[in-house]
């Protein structure tokens, strides 16, 4: 089966520099919002990645305009509800949650109806959490079980809202926010932590949002209709994937990676804050800021002994797409480590609770749950010696790409794993990078 790898040893020390993609959250709010811009933006260093492409796929259907030049991306906004969409229009949002659940709030003064629908895990993902804001708003949405497929009528009548949202979801925030642009008046949220790329971008473009930041919410304000002025962004490196190289280096022997202008927002570092608590070797080096967003270079070297952690649970939204990879690390940890309150992560491209547990114990590691909290009893001698067979995880990029991280630290006779092309979604390059720094992967 082509569509599998197979990895027969673990990778030999490596001492490299890399370049990992460009950040994902940041290339897809670069074009809903220059595509509202009244003019021509130009984006440096967009991620060139199945969701990114699907975003200007929808996009080009409601009349955005885009031209690939030399070294960035050229993309012709409409200005605020200027979209144009044509009769029976259907937005294919792929397997990107995050495409799909912004861009319904980015059409919501269009008038015109059309229907969304995505690819099969797209299809099991709860739509509710931005049915109700946008419900009301104004939008009428038609669903069954609040799943895709679904039907939208936006309206040019929106009434400024008040909401809660309470899921610490990135994805609803930016769905409000951009809801609200296309609003007259001021929309009020009550915002639990999460990444902050839209509120930062927004700011960087001198919208008028305010941002009031507490511990556990942030209060936001957005007056509506106002002009975005076109800009030119340059996008940094992906946290979520600079991650895979830097647990793939501390849990392999004597090696030392340096990974360049990754993108170290401090709602997006939750995984370092819990790897350093658990005695990583991780350093940060060159911080400089770029249109509101921090950057840097990390640097990273082996850790021969890990403590386990007993993580809090403010720090979930901040690493909720690295779980995976710190619970690989909490295996080889002395002691047990806990996670709480992890439905969020059930939620994603597959139910990625149920699926990490069931690869920690097929790896021979205990793990106990009780509703969404759970333990692992890590072990520090952790070597693996049978055959694996990694299947049966919806194509999720990230479960592909931990396991081969896995494969390539932990041991092991032999590995199978199914679905290489999932990481086309987000890190096409991933298995090139891991090749060029040495390892055997077929
Ligand atoms: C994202 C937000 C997160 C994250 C996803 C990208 C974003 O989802 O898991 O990979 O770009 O806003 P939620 O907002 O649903 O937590």
């Amino acid at each position: 089966m082509s569509n599998q790898v197979k990895i027969k040893e673990t990778i030999k020390p490596f001492k490299k520099k890399i370049f990992v993609s460009s950040d994902k959250s940041i290339s897809i709010r670069c074009l809903l919002l220059s595509s509202i811009a009244l003019g021509k933006s130009k984006i440096y260093n967009l991620l060139q990645s199945e969701d990114v492409i699907d975003t200007i796929k929808a996009l080009k259907k409601v009349g955005v305009n885009f031209v690939s030049k030399k070294n960035y991306l050229e993309v012709s906004g409409v200005g605020i509800n200027g979209f144009k969409i044509k009769k029976n229009t259907t937005i294919n949002a792929g397997n990107s949650g995050t495409l799909a659940r912004c861009f319904l709030g980015l059409c919501a003064g269009s008038k015109n109806k059309f229907k969304m629908i995505g690819d099969k895990s797209l299809s099991k993902r709860d739509f509710l959490r931005v049915i109700e804001p946008l419900n009301l708003f104004g939008v009428k949405i038609k669903s069954k079980n609040n799943l895709l497929p679904i039907e939208v009528t936006g309206t040019d009548m929106l009434r400024p809202i008040n909401f809660n949202e309470n899921k610490g979801s990135a994805q609803v925030k930016t769905c409000v926010i951009l809801s609200a642009l296309n609003t007259r008046g001021i929309t009020k949220i009550k915002a639990k932590k999460s990444r902050n790329h839209t509120e930062q971008m927004l700011k960087f473009l001198d919208y008028p949002i305010k941002v009031k930041k507490n511990k556990i919410y942030d209060l936001i304000e957005v007056e509506g209709s106002h002009q975005i002025k076109p800009f030119k962004y340059k996008v940094p490196g992906d946290i979520s994937s600079a991650s895979f190289f830097i647990v793939l280096t501390l849990l392999s022997k004597n090696s030392e990676l340096l990974i360049k202008n990754i993108n170290i927002n401090p709602t997006r570092i939750g995984i370092l804050k819990i790897l350093k608590k658990m005695n990583a070797n991780i350093k940060i080096n060159n911080k400089r800021n770029y249109n509101g967003e921090l950057i840097g270079d990390i640097k990273v070297k082996s850790t021969k002994k890990f403590n386990s952690i007993n993580c809090k649970s403010q720090l979930n939204s901040s690493a909720i797409d690295e779980f995976l990879l710190i619970f690989l690390v909490a295996s080889k940890s002395k002691g047990v480590s806990i996670f709480r309150n992890l439905d969020e992560l059930n939620k994603k491209e597959s139910p990625r609770l149920n699926v990490a547990i069931n690869f920690l114990k097929m790896i021979g590691i205990k793990v106990s749950r009780k509703n969404n909290n759970i333990k692992i009893f890590g072990n520090p001698q952790l070597i693996l010696k049978n055959t694996y067979h990694v299947k049966n995880f919806l194509k999720d990029h990230r479960v592909f790409m931990m396991s081969v991280v896995a494969a390539l630290t932990l041991g092991g006779k032999f590995w199978k794993i199914n679905d290489k092309d999932a990481i086309k979604t987000s890190f096409p390059n991933f298995l090139n990078i891991l090749k060029n720094i040495g390892a055997k992967i077929s």
